[in-house]
């Protein structure tokens, strides 16, 4: 549990509660997500918040059945911010009144103008008379609670910003954790400030602490750490290895499917310049031999999944005193959501390589990131010196190369894959653009088409390029290349890749296609 002062975020089931978060650890505060039916007396007390959010949510505050904070919220003696549904909910509890729409419910872009000035809430706020803000919402306030005061009105929200001063209890009926916000974040920062919070969440204070945290819990056990090369993992592996040094074991998985030059660079790296224990475990023939005939994309990842799992309990079997295995499990992939269905849900990723695994091997889970949003586990590796081109890499898949080669897999189409691949990173990262893109990589068709080169024919295999922007996987939009960058990364591959004649340019967003072409 984190020592920092700590700020709770009560969630009614906003879709941009996580915004709230993001927005206050980038202010270098500590807080935490929790759905409302979870947030009772007794959980009040021992977390203790210095402040507390009310996030927003669909429900309607006037329907008696609509989700409620305990009222215990407000005489905790800290300052509570309601945002949209959070405003609503805390109107009503405290004594004022909230009506349905009726032509004022509001969705988009409005513009708050000032009203009562409060120097310490709106600092840097009205600088221009008015600031752009986002709201939506069906109800509205009608009537403020008893003691407080309007700061801020919108043509349909007379009360988009209010507040009881002595309490320090504040409400707004727009989302200021948005970017169509653009003041929002110094609208935070104004409340941090009055809450007393001191910006003391930094990713060199939360290194020490995870260390410390990590020797207690781990004593002098041994722990098995799955590595990948992808950042979450290479960070989980840096960090334990500052924490308990050689009772660290990597394996790293070598499944045959690996890009060019990948499984010679994550042992160069941990092996090598870090000093961990890593075991490689090339076992390149197993899958690619199970793999044979096998054209079916779930058939490949149930086969490549079955014999992961083996593999890696056959290498970690072999660790003596192992009680723990680590994972990189981040904030999203542990935050509750509210569900209106029933009651809290988890949402847990469902393609972690070892799910199962802890529990037929017997060990317990050590999750030094779980508290970490990506981008803060990217400011903890390069806290603990990882180099950029381990921490900005594009996410890979688990099965890899396997599903970027659809149909059935060879080795001849594996090899002529991983060359095609490289020159487009190569041409990606020689044009500045791989950190604008969010992945990118090569897909080999099942297909051969003719050719000419030289005075020859050609008969040789058709590739297509994938480049996306996405934020987190699940939209993607292709990404808008130049004809003169195509044009060019065609010709380099077909002149440098023996195999490959045609070259395609896959311009599907995420929907309706997926990013993998499997
Ligand atoms: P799709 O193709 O579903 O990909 O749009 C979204 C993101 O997930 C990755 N991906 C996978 N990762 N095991 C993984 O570990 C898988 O089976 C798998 N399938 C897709 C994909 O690379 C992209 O980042």
């Amino acid at each position: 549990m984190s020592t920092h002062d700590r700020l709770l975020i009560i969630d009614f089931g906003s879709q941009v509660t996580q915004l709230i978060a993001r927005r206050l650890r980038e202010l270098n505060t500590y807080c935490e997500i929790h759905p409302y039916q979870n947030v009772t007396d007794a959980f009040l007390r021992d977390f203790a918040p210095r402040a507390v959010i009310l996030s927003g949510g669909p429900a309607s505050v006037i329907d008696e059945a609509s989700p409620r904070p305990p009222e215990s919220v407000f005489s905790l003696g800290v300052p509570v911010l309601g945002i949209c549904y959070g405003q609503q909910v805390m109107m009503q509890m405290l004594g004022g009144r909230v009506e349905r729409g009726h032509g004022t419910a509001e969705f988009g872009r409005a513009y708050v103008a000032p009203a009562a000035r409060h120097e310490a809430l709106l600092l840097g706020w009205f600088l221009d008379g008015r600031e752009q803000v986002w709201m939506s919402h069906g109800d509205h306030v009608s009537a403020i609670a008893p003691g407080f005061e309007v700061y801020g009105t919108s043509p349909n929200a007379p009360f988009a910003i209010t507040g009881d001063p002595a309490r320090h209890f504040y409400a707004v009926q727009f989302h200021p954790e948005v970017h169509h916000t653009p003041n929002g974040r110094t609208f935070f920062e104004n409340f941090l400030r009055i809450a007393g919070f001191t910006g003391d969440w930094t990713m060199g204070a939360y290194r020490e602490e995870a260390i410390a945290r990590i020797r207690e819990e781990v004593g002098d056990a041994h722990v098995i750490c799955g590595l990948s090369g992808g950042v979450d993992s290479s960070v989980t592996a840096v960090l334990l290895h500052e924490a308990i040094g050689d009772q660290l074991t990597c394996v790293f998985v070598d499944h045959g499917l690996l890009r060019q030059n990948e499984a010679e660079e994550v042992v160069a790296m941990f092996r090598d310049h870090y000093n961990i224990k890593l075991i490689h475990a090339d076992e390149s023939e197993l899958f690619l031999g199970e793999l044979e005939g096998v054209s079916d994309p779930e058939q490949k990842r149930k086969t490549i999944g079955r014999l992961f799992i083996d593999v890696f309990q056959k290498y970690a079997g072999r660790i003596e005193r192992a009680e723990f295995l680590a994972q990189g499990t981040l904030y999203p992939d542990v935050i509750e959501s509210v569900s209106f269905s029933g009651g809290p849900s988890v949402t847990i990723k469902s393609h972690h390589n070892v799910g199962g695994l802890p529990e037929k091997m017997g060990l317990k889970l050590v999750e030094p990131l779980r508290e970490l949003f990506k981008d803060e586990v990217r400011a903890l590796g390069h806290e603990l010196g990882l180099p950029a081109s381990f921490i900005g890499r594009h996410p890979f898949p688990g099965p890899g190369l396997a599903i970027r080669c659809p149909g059935e897999i060879t080795r001849e189409k594996l090899d002529i894959l991983r060359k095609a691949d490289a020159v487009f990173i190569d041409q990606i990262r020689k044009h500045g653009l791989y950190d604008e893109i969010w992945q990118a990589f090569v897909a080999i068709l099942p297909v051969r088409t003719v050719g000419v080169m030289g005075d020859g024919r050609t008969y040789d295999f058709a590739c297509a390029l994938r480049a996306v922007t996405s934020v987190d996987g699940m939209t993607a939009d292709y990404y808008p290349f130049s004809h003169e960058f195509l044009g060019e990364t065609a010709t380099r591959i077909i002149n440098e890749v023996q195999g490959i004649n045609r070259v395609t340019y896959d311009i599907t967003s995420k929907p309706p296609g997926t990013i993998e072409w499997e």
